[in-house]
């Protein structure tokens, strides 16, 4: 069983972090298996450590995915406790991963992931807006890729782009990485999908690789990080808060029980 998603998308200011903050939050209220959720944060940028550290503008944290990667501490000792309402755990980003993307080292977080995973219901990985070293150790660990695209943002270029890059991951190095699909993120309520764009993007990933429930455009989902929170607990009957829920409940942990099956038939077949 893999039990690690990385979100993904080239393109800053697509949601991810938002995704990742709030999925990870509502696997641990709605999903009846998970106890437990880490969020480890990829991106040098760090939003998600500092939503979930409670931190306005700190100092790097004193210790960090960096220090685990680089094998100053142990994945267990890179992992501190969050302000969340919710049990997540977080091992935080640092600025100091910049100088990793500039090596050519692909396999570390793998070999982090599977410290933890038996420790974790899920392992949630925060990626930064490119394709490069940080993102790609990310898919390298993950058994599913989450992609967050604004309806805006969603091109057929940046789609391509990134299904050559998990082609890439499959063949050399993790052939049981799975796409769960694409999350339309920031959507007015008003905006049809464009068909056309649809169809090419489906062309790319497959018939259902566009979840049905989108997350429309909400101002909550944009104040609750500043209160240090997650959308349920910052106010739970928003839309914001009913859209993410709709979609964990209605489409994710169906899609992952799915995958799931399919990982078990890929391993089994290699025998
Ligand atoms: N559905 C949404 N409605 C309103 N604002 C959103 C929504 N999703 C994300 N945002 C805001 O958009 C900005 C970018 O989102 P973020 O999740 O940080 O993207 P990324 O991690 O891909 O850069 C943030 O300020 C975030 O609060
Ligand atoms: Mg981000």
């Amino acid at each position: 069983m893999s039990n690690v998603i990385a979100v993904v998308n080239p393109k800053g200011g697509s949601g991810k972090t938002t995704t990742t903050l709030n999925v990870a939050a509502g696997l641990l209220r709605y999903s009846e298996i998970t106890s437990s959720v880490l969020v480890i944060d990829m991106d040098p940028h760090g939003c998600s450590t500092s939503t979930l550290l409670g931190k306005v503008e700190g100092n790097a944290p004193s210790r960090s995915i960096f220090d685990v990667l680089r094998r100053a501490i142990t994945p267990h000792d890179g992992i501190t406790n969050t302000v969340f309402a919710e049990n997540i755990d977080i091992i935080p980003s640092s600025p100091h991963l910049e100088s990793m993307a500039k090596t050519q080292i692909f396999d570390r977080l793998k070999k982090v992931t599977e410290a933890l995973a038996s420790s974790y219901g899920w392992i949630l990985i925060d990626t930064p807006p490119n394709l490069g070293v940080l993102t790609q150790n990310s898919l390298v660990a993950a058994g599913y890729v989450l992609v967050p695209s604004p309806i805006n943002g969603l091109s057929v270029g940046t789609m391509r782009l990134l299904k050559d890059t998990l082609d890439a991951v499959q063949n050399s190095s993790n052939d049981l990485l799975q796409m769960l699909g694409i999350l339309v993120t920031m959507k007015d309520a008003r905006t049809k999908l464009n068909e056309k764009l649809v169809k090419e993007v489906t062309d790319i990933f497959g018939e259902d690789a566009i979840f049905k429930t989108h997350i429309t455009t909400n101002t909550k989902l944009e104040e609750a990080p500043a209160e240090f929170q997650s959308i349920y607990s910052y106010d739970s009957s928003c839309v914001g808060a009913t859209v993410y829920r709709d979609f964990l409940k209605k489409e994710l942990l169906n899609r992952l029980g799915e995958l799931e099956k399919k990982r078990t038939e890929l391993i089994e077949a290699r025998y």
